[in-house]
């Protein structure tokens, strides 16, 4: 029987060759070890020319009875859910598994009150309080799809989100706070409500106090939980219903609503989980490179807004499957002061940290001493995602926050992938940095030369591709299932494209070298724009950059960066020569930059990632059409590049 928690190196290498051989005997075997409601007679159907990918076929299931109910009597008074609110000085909130699954029922209930029914979908555009989680698994719980839209998102962002998936319930909250600021969620909801007429109903939840008003077929949160008890049994779900529609960005300007199914998602996102956070909920376990902690179940942190996938896949439904302690924060990492997040880790004696590098480099900008000021002796894994991490962010994660102790888990996945892809498992496979290193057990990837060739020696670089399906891919985008094939199904016939390249060592551990799409080709020289950013990061000068192509007259393209410095270093020639050169040093002169722009800020989506295409244009003398920049983090910055553009 193929075991669900992987404890070794050798457990994990069985475990990768047992995936590979009998894939389907081995996820059987994993997907054994939930709660069922009937077992499935087919565990896997797929052709990725269609592309159709179905995973425990007639299997009948509840993701929420795995999330809670099965917990109860063993874990019931254990903390499901910690609360740390934005400010430091309200208290934190601790649901136990036997609230939350009570919260959960009664929420499902108010569902359906407000005529929500299975299959219907119910946008949640919240704050990352408690009550979006409960209503996330409130959603699962009666079989209604849930979309969650980010709340750093405009009304124009919002309504076209709901208006794709045809929402017929809308919640939201009177506002959400962050730092020092109240996002005005109600108001930008009625905007957007302007033009959703599928949404019959809003349910508002009182978070900040802020003075709004309601209109006709608006409903407070607390009203309504007081006419429902607290019973509610789950909905019986195909393995293959519809869970949940998550948007994600793409090339062209409209978002892409990735659906993600039932049993295949549950399953896998609770066996990454386990394995990669290597989340213990024993005693007396012995963990990490030298770590150990003699105590209880751990406590997990993941940074990550409920809005993005990390925030569905490892804050919700992957640690509650494993009847894990999970916290969510509502706050930003630089309020009260950029001490936060070691506060919360000391306050709430935080075992496994999860945060993105953009996070890391942030605060890595601001003195140790932040840092210093806490205990951070619970930790034991550490880990990152959303884009490749430089070594430079790496090594102060792993000193200053690790103390050279906690393995890093480096964790390559996406929006579509549902679950971890290639990561380290914590403590039991070798870490490296800048390095996600290995497949997870069930995931074939390769690398692809230009032809579409499979490169099989190693040391290679090319584009990444997945060559066999796993149990969390989205199954299509919603209401388009052909521009879902040409996306990911197209390029390279009967695989998976990411959109992302990679190299691997001798060893077999990959690295991503960032989205092929930024390849820029300089004089008739291939060159990613992640690895020369890479090169000016390691400037002792430099917090962060972003490289991009514009046209040139006799090279074709050439290489525009830019650059945000450390405080104390001036702009001057010697310095520009001198990233220069670093590049030159680091890749090749033909890799030098012809034009550094220095800047005080990067245009970033809300996850971190840098919008190159913005910078692209703005390089290229075409400010035209930006496109739509209200879904930025710091819309801002983009005039002040476009003023100081070189
Ligand atoms: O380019 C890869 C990058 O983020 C993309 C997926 O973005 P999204 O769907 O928003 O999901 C982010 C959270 C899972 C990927 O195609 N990416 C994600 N994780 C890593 C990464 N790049 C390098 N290293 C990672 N660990």
């Amino acid at each position: 029987m193929q075991r669900f928690q992987i404890n070794s190196y050798p457990e994990y290498e069985k475990a990768y060759k047992r995936s590979i051989e009998d894939p389907e005997g081995f996820w059987d075997e994993i997907a054994s070890s939930f709660v069922w409601k009937k077992k499935w007679t087919k565990t896997l159907e797929w052709d990725f020319t269609k592309p159709e990918v179905k995973w425990f076929q007639g299997g009948q299931l509840n993701i929420t009875e795995n999330c809670l109910d099965r917990h109860l009597e063993k874990r019931g008074n254990q903390t499901a859910l910690i609360f740390e609110p934005n400010s430091p000085n309200e208290p934190s909130q601790y649901f136990t598994y036997k609230a939350l699954h009570s919260k959960v029922c009664e929420f499902a209930n108010v569902l359906k009150a407000n005529h929500v029914k299975k299959g219907d979908r119910v946008c949640i555009y919240m704050p990352m309080v408690p009550e979006l989680a409960i209503a996330v698994l409130a959603c699962a719980r009666i079989g209604a799809v849930h979309s969650v839209v980010f709340a750093g998102f405009s009304s124009t962002a919002l309504s076209a989100r709901i208006n794709d998936a045809s929402c017929k319930l809308l919640l939201t909250a009177d506002g959400g706070f962050r730092g020092d600021k109240i996002t005005p969620l109600k108001a930008i909801a009625d905007e957007a409500l302007k033009s959703c007429p599928s949404i019959e109903k809003t349910i508002v939840l009182k978070r900040t106090d802020s003075d709004i008003t309601m209109e006709a077929n608006q409903v407070w949160w607390h009203d309504e939980i007081k006419k429902v008890d607290d019973y509610c049994p789950a909905e019986v779900m195909d393995a293959e219903d519809m869970l949940f529609i998550l948007y994600t960005s793409g090339s062209t300007g409209k978002p892409k609503g990735m659906v993600h199914t039932c049993g295949g998602y549950m399953v896998y996102t609770a066996y990454t989980f386990r394995n990669v956070f290597q989340y213990r909920s024993d005693k007396n376990v012995t963990l990490g490179r030298e770590a150990t902690r003699a105590g209880k179940h751990d406590v997990y942190w993941c940074t990550a807004d409920i809005g993005w996938i990390t925030g569905h896949s490892y804050i919700v439904y992957g640690p509650l499957a494993n009847g894990a302690t999970t916290l969510m924060f509502e706050g930003v990492p630089s309020y009260p002061d950029y001490g936060r997040f070691w506060e919360i880790c000391e306050k709430h004696k935080v075992n496994q940290f999860y945060t993105a590098p953009t996070a890391i480099r942030a605060l890595a900008k601001h003195p140790v001493s932040l840092v210093e000021k806490y205990d951070l002796k619970h930790l034991k894994v550490l880990g990152t995602v959303g884009e490749p991490i430089n070594e430079e962010a790496w090594n102060w994660y792993n000193d200053h926050i690790g103390n050279g102790k906690c393995p890093i888990v480096d964790t390559w996945w996406q929006t579509e992938t549902g679950g971890i892809m290639i990561s380290s498992l914590a403590g039991v496979t070798s870490d490296k940095a800048t390095f996600a290193t290995l497949p997870m057990p069930g995931i074939q990837p390769v690398l692809l030369d230009e032809n579409g060739e499979e490169i099989e020696s190693n040391p290679a670089e090319g584009i990444l591709a997945i060559k066999y399906p796993w149990p969390s891919l989205a199954r299509t985008i919603y209401g388009d299932h052909e521009r879902y094939r040409n996306v990911y199904f197209s390029a390279y016939k009967g695989k998976y494209f990411p959109g992302d390249g990679a190299l691997r060592d001798e060893s077999g551990n990959y690295r991503i070298t960032g989205r092929v799409d930024d390849v820029v080709i300089v004089s008739g020289h291939n060159l990613g724009t992640a690895p020369i950013e890479n090169a000016i990061n390691e400037h002792e000068a430099v917090v962060e950059s972003a490289v991009v192509g514009y046209p040139h007259d006799i090279k074709g393209n050439a290489l525009y960066a830019y650059v945000i410095l450390y405080d104390g270093f001036e702009a001057s020639d010697d310095l520009l020569q001198s990233i220069k050169q670093k590049v030159a040093d680091t890749i090749g002169p033909i890799a030098k930059p012809d034009k550094i722009q220095i800047t005080a800020g990067l245009p970033k989506t809300r996850s971190g990632k840098i919008m190159r295409r913005i910078l692209r244009k703005i390089a290229s003398k075409d400010t035209s059409n930006l496109g739509d920049t209200s879904t930025l983090l710091n819309p801002e910055v983009v005039n002040s590049i476009i003023e100081n553009s070189l």
